[in-house]
Formats: C-alpha cells, sequence, structure tokens
C-alpha cells in the first residue's frame, strides 16, 4: 500500500492550520487598517468574508499553543513608555473621536490572562458602557482573541455590542502602570490563574505582595479585584497575600453572591466551563480597593 495517504495524513492538519491561520492573519490586518484609516468603513469589513455573508468564529483548534507560558522570558514583547503613549484606536475604533482625535473612553475593566476570552464576551454587554481590557501573554491564544471580537463586532453590524471589547498581547506581571492611569481601573479580574504549583515557580505567580501594590495603583478606590481558580493552595495563596496587603479588605461571600460578575467569571471562562464538565470546585475571592492611608 502506498504510504503517501498516511503522509498526507499527517502533514494536513499541520498544513491546514498554518493556512487557516494565515487567511485570519490578513482578515485580521485588513480589519486593523481599516478600524485605523476610516472607521465609517469598518462595516464594510463584511465584505472581505471571502466565505460569504456568514461570519464565522474563529476555531481554537487552529490557535494551540503550550497550555503554560514563562513570564519571565518574554523579551520580545513591547510596552507603551507611559498610559498617554498608549493608542486605544486600535482596539476600540467605535470609541474614537475623529474630530478631537481622542478616544471617548478609556479602559476600565481588565481580565488579566483572559485565556479564549470567555469573560470578555459575556462581560461586554452587562457593562456596554465601559471599555474592557483582556491582557493575555500567549501570542496565539491573544490572536485567537482578537479574531473571535472581530467576527462578534461583524455579526452585529451597525450596533455597539462587542465594540465595546478589546485584547493585548502583554505581561501583566511587568509595567502595568506604563498601560493604566493611577486609578484608571474599577475591576480587576484573575480567572482561573496558572497556578505554577511547585514551591520554586511561586515567584511567577500572578498575586505576589509586589504585584499588588501595582495593583492597586491602577485600581481606584472602592474597585474590586476579583479571583477564582479551583486550585485550593493557589487560592489560600491568593487570599493570604491579599489579606496581608494594607490597600485592600475582603468582601464578604453575601457580597459576593449578589454581584453579577460574580456570576459571570464563575461560568462564561473557557477554564470555569472546563472545572463545571469535570465537576470540579470553584474558590472565589474579591476585594475591596481601600483609600490611602493618610500619612
Ligand atoms: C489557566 S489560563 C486561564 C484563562 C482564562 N482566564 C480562563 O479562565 O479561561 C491562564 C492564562 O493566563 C495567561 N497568563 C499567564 N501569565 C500571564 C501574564 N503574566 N500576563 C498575561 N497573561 C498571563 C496564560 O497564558 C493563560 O492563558
Amino acid at each position: 500500500m502506498s504510504t503517501t495517504p498516511e503522509i498526507e495524513d499527517i502533514e494536513a492538519p499541520g498544513t491546514r492550520r498554518k493556512h487557516y491561520r494565515q487567511e485570519q492573519e490578513d482578515r485580521r490586518n485588513i480589519v486593523k487598517r481599516v478600524a485605523f484609516e476610516d472607521k465609517e468603513q469598518t462595516p464594510e469589513v463584511t465584505s472581505i468574508n471571502s466565505e460569504g455573508d456568514e461570519v464565522l468564529l474563529p476555531k481554537k483548534r487552529f490557535y494551540r499553543q503550550r497550555a503554560h507560558s514563562n513570564p519571565f522570558s518574554d523579551h520580545r514583547l513591547e510596552y507603551p513608555t507611559s498610559p498617554d503613549s498608549m493608542n486605544w484606536s486600535k482596539f476600540y475604533p467605535a470609541y474614537f473621536n475623529d474630530e478631537t482625535g481622542e478616544m471617548t473612553k478609556k479602559v476600565e475593566i481588565a481580565d488579566i490572562g483572559c485565556g479564549f476570552g470567555g469573560l470578555l464576551v459575556d462581560l461586554g454587554p452587562e457593562f456596554q458602557d465601559k471599555l474592557i481590557l483582556g491582557m493575555e501573554i500567549r501570542v496565539q491564544v491573544t490572536q485567537y482573541v482578537e479574531d473571535r471580537i472581530i467576527a462578534l463586532r461583524k455579526q452585529n453590524p451597525n450596533s455597539e455590542k462587542y465594540q465595546n471589547i478589546g485584547v493585548i498581547r502583554g505581561n501583566a506581571m511587568k509595567f502595568l502602570p506604563n498601560f493604566f492611569h493611577h486609578s484608571q481601573l474599577s475591576k480587576i479580574f484573575f480567572c482561573f490563574p496558572d497556578p505554577h504549583f511547585k514551591q520554586r515557580k511561586h515567584k511567577a505567580r500572578i498575586v505576589t505582595n509586589t504585584l499588588l501594590s501595582e495593583y492597586a495603583y491602577v485600581l481606584k478606590e472602592g474597585g474590586i479585584i476579583y479571583t477564582i481558580t479551583d486550585v485550593l493552595d493557589l487560592h489560600e495563596w491568593m487570599v493570604q497575600h491579599l489579606d496581608e496587603h494594607p490597600l485592600f479588605e475582603r468582601l464578604s461571600t453575601e457580597w459576593e453572591d449578589q454581584d453579577v460578575c460574580v456570576k459571570i467569571m464563575r461560568n462564561s471562562t473557557e477554564e470555569g466551563k472546563k472545572v463545571s464538565r469535570n465537576k470540579g470546585s470553584k474558590y472565589v475571592a474579591c476585594y475591596k480597593r481601600l483609600p490611602n492611608p493618610e500619612c
């Protein structure tokens, strides 16, 4: 029997994936260019869809990447020198005022380590008047979310829906105050962060004393940090560090029960859905940003 079909079988998925990703890349570039050059043309993006009128959501299997990335080896990432040097118009073109050359809104909600973007997609319509940003360190996962947002916007032309969500590739452990002004954010989410189980890897956890001070800096007084994980050890770690930090105070379970974001973050992220399917536990802890102590 010829071996050719076997070779094809082995090569086909990779080739298909490469081809598909190139198509998506081309599409992303067209959308970005259109969004940059003339906001009015954005709805015409639908016409570039070679598959016809139907807008297809991106397929996760074409964006596979290692499950974990090392937050200490991201040397090729670029950071803004200050929040004012960030050009948010390409993330939220609908909120860019051509006449003033300014954004009409600032990012207020951040989903750190947003993964495949499930939280963004559900929070967007719930907080239609706020700009929500996912920050994700993995390249292909970020591209998936970017493509997902583009597709959702195209599915909802002539509507504000999903115009308020965006994703950026970045390492949240570095230079967060270069992205956001002091007290700019009202909510920060840490949903199912990487657990980094081994003791020597704990320093890679997304909640540490130093990082909490950065989160406190960008979070406004009364703003909320949301955490959820299925790993008890990580939950206890986050609780311990947040409890010890003078600028955070834990909110009660009664508060959690009535908060719409807690309900959304329990069920909407991809990781959260996986935990539900496996009937795992979900540990939640939410903290309020306290006022700075008087000197
Ligand atoms: C276990 S996944 C959870 C994803 C998503 N929040 C969810 O619940 O489905 C953790 C995500 O955080 C991202 N991540 C890890 N460290 C990060 C960092 N320092 N900055 C930004 N993203 C990070 C990972 O790439 C991964 O996608």
